[in-house]
C-alpha cells in the first residue's frame, strides 16, 4: 500500500521506517529540512536502538523516501498518517494541538481524492471529532476524507519493537472502510496473532491517555510505598517483587526511585486533567494531581537525601551525577528527573560533573551550567557522592573498588535502585537508595530456606528476608 507519515519525530520516523519494513511504500514527511535529509540518507535524527538499520534496509529498496512538501504527499497517496507532536501547552496544563491542525489545514485542501487521515499523536479525548469537521470544512467539493485515530504505544528504547510487534492494536474509526483499510495495512500483524480491537475514535482517543494515566499511577504508588519503606526500615525492592507475583499485579512499572519523566507520561496525565476539567468530569480524575505530585516530590526527596549524605549542605560539594536522560537507551532529556535533580543541585551550590552515554549534547543545550563528561572516571574524580540518576546498563558493569579509588568520598545514592548494593558495599562504598535500609539486613539461612510443600498443597515457596 502506499501512505504517507507527516511528522518524523520518534513516532513519526519509527511508523514509516517499520511501515515500510512491512512491505509499504511509504512517503516520510516534515518541515524540518535537516531531519529530512538526514533520514533520507539513511540516519535516524536521534538515539533508537534498531532503527538506523531498518532505515538505511528500507531507504535503499526504495521504499521509504522523505519530503517536506505536503503537495507531494497529497498526490502520493490517499491514506495519511499524523504522527506530529502534542506538547504541553505554555499554561503548563493542556495539550497544545496547534501541530496537528496545521497539518490537517495544509492537507485538507491539496486532496484530489477520497482519502483517510490517521491521527497517532497522543491526543485529549474528542480531537478525532473535532478535526474530522476542520477537514470536512476545507476539502475541496466532491472530496471526501475521514479521520480516524490510531494511538501508537511505543516506548522509547524499545520503539522499532513496540511498533513491530505492538501487545495490541487500537483502532478508532467512524466507518467499515477505514476499518478495513487500517486492518490491511496491519495485515502482517494481524496474521502473526497481535490483538488488534476495533472501536470509535474517542475510545481509541483514551484508551492511550488511560493507559499512560495508569502506567504513571503505578510508579507513583510504589515511590509512595518507597517512602513509607524508608519510615519504617522496610525494603520497596523486595515489596515489588512480592506485590509483583500477583499475576493482578504484575512486576512491571513497579521500580520505585526517581518517578517518571519525558515527553509523555508527566504531560499526558496532565493534559487528562485538563481535558477532564473541559468535561466537567474532573473530580473522577483529581487522583492524577496527587500521582504528578508524588512524582515531583521523589525529586526532592533525591536532593535532600544528596545533602544529608553529604553533611547537610550541598555547597561547594563536588557531585558525580551518572545518567542524564529520562530513562535509558534513550538520547531523550525532555522532562527528564535526572536532569532536573541536577538543576536543583547547582542551584543549592553544588559542583556537579554529569555523565550520559547518548544524552550528552541535548543535556548541554537543555541545562547548561554542569560540567558534561564522556567518561565515569573523570566524571568521578575527587567527587564527595556520586548520584545514580538513570539506570544504563553502562552503570552496572562498573567495578565499584576501581571507582573508589578516584573520589574523594565512597559514597553512593542510588536512586534508581538500579545498582547491587551488596557489590557496591563490599568495594567499599557507603551506598543509599530510596526506600531501601541503610543496611541491607542478611537474611538468615532459616529465613531464605526454600521449603518445599508437595503440589496439591501450592507451590514451592521461600520466606522473605527478616530483619536481623
Ligand atoms: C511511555 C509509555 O510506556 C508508552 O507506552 C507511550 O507510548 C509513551 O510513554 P516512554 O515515555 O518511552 O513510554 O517511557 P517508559 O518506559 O514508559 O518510562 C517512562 C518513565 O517512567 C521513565 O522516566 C522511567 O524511568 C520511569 N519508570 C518506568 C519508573 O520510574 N519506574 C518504572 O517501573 C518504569
Amino acid at each position: 500500500m502506499r501512505l504517507t507519515v507527516i511528522g518524523t519525530g520518534y513516532l513519526g520516523a519509527v511508523h514509516a521506517a517499520c511501515m515500510a519494513d512491512i512491505g509499504h511504500d511509504v512517503l516520510g514527511v516534515d518541515t524540518d529540512t535537516r531531519k529530512i535529509e538526514a533520514l533520507a540518507a539513511g540516519r535516524a535524527p536521534f538515539f533508537e536502538p534498531g532503527l538506523p538499520e531498518i532505515l538505511v534496509r528500507n531507504t535503499r529498496a526504495g521504499r521509504l523516501r522523505f519530503t517536506t512538501s505536503l503537495q507531494e504527499a497529497a498526490d502520493f497517496a490517499d491514506l495519511h498518517f499524523v504522527c506530529v507532536g502534542t506538547p504541553q501547552r505554555a499554561d503548563g496544563l493542556a495539550a497544545d494541538l496547534s501541530h496537528v491542525e496545521a497539518v490537517v489545514d495544509g492537507l485538507a485542501p491539496l486532496l484530489t481524492r477520497d482519502s483517510l487521515i490517521v491521527g497517532k499523536s497522543t491526543v485529549p479525548v474528542g480531537t478525532t471529532r473535532a478535526l474530522a469537521r476542520r477537514v470536512a470544512a476545507q476539502v475541496p467539493p466532491g472530496i471526501e476524507a475521514e479521520v480516524a485515530w490510531n494511538p501508537e504505544f511505543l516506548r522509547e528504547g524499545f520503539a522499532v519493537q513496540d511498533t513491530l510487534r505492538p501487545d495490541r492494536l487500537v483502532l478508532g474509526v467512524s466507518s467499515p472502510r477505514a476499518d478495513q483499510v487500517l486492518r490491511q495495512v496491519y495485515a502482517p500483524m494481524l496474521q502473526a496473532g497481535i490483538a488488534c480491537i476495533s472501536t470509535d475514535p474517542a475510545t481509541a482517543e483514551l484508551v492511550k491517555t488511560a493507559a499512560n494515566s495508569f502506567l504513571a499511577t503505578k510508579i507513583s504508588f510504589i515511590n509512595a510505598m518507597a517512602e513509607v519503606c524508608d519510615a519504617s526500615g522496610a525494603d520497596v525492592v523486595t515489596l515489588a517483587d512480592a506485590l509483583g507475583h500477583d499475576a493482578r499485579i504484575g512486576r512491571r512499572f513497579l521500580s520505585a526511585g526517581l518517578g517518571f519523566g519525558g515527553g509523555c507520561l508527566p504531560k499526558d496525565i496532565r493534559a487528562f486533567l485538563a481535558r477532564a476539567e473541559e468535561l466537567k468530569v474532573g473530580e473522577a480524575v483529581s487522583f492524577l494531581h496527587q500521582i504528578d505530585r508524588i512524582n515531583e516530590r521523589q525529586r526532592r526527596r533525591t536532593v535532600d537525601l544528596a545533602g544529608q549524605l553529604v553533611g547537610g549542605t550541598l555547597d561547594g560539594q563536588r557531585i558525580a551525577v551518572l545518567g542524564a536522560t529520562f530513562k535509558p537507551d534513550s538520547d531523550d532529556v525532555r522532562d527528564s528527573p535526572a536532569l532536573a535533580v541536577t538543576a536543583a543541585l547547582l542551584d543549592q551550590g553544588a559542583d556537579v560533573r554529569v555523565h550520559d552515554p547518548e544524552g550528552l549534547d541535548n543535556a548541554r543545550a537543555a541545562l547548561p551550567g554542569p560540567a558534561y563528561c564522556d567518561d565515569v572516571v573523570e566524571t568521578c574524580q575527587d567527587a564527595d557522592l556520586v548520584l545514580h540518576l538513570t539506570e544504563w546498563p553502562h552503570y552496572r558493569a562498573l567495578d565499584p573498588r576501581e571507582l573508589a579509588q578516584v573520589v574523594r568520598s565512597p559514597r553512593l545514592l542510588d536512586a534508581r535502585n538500579a545498582l547491587d548494593p551488596t557489590a557496591w558495599r563490599a568495594g567499599g562504598w557507603h551506598v543509599r537508595a530510596l526506600g531501601r535500609p541503610a543496611h541491607v539486613p542478611q537474611p538468615t539461612a532459616a529465613a531464605t530456606m526454600r521449603v518445599t510443600i508437595p503440589q496439591a498443597l501450592g507451590p514451592v515457596c521461600a520466606a522473605a528476608p527478616t530483619p536481623g
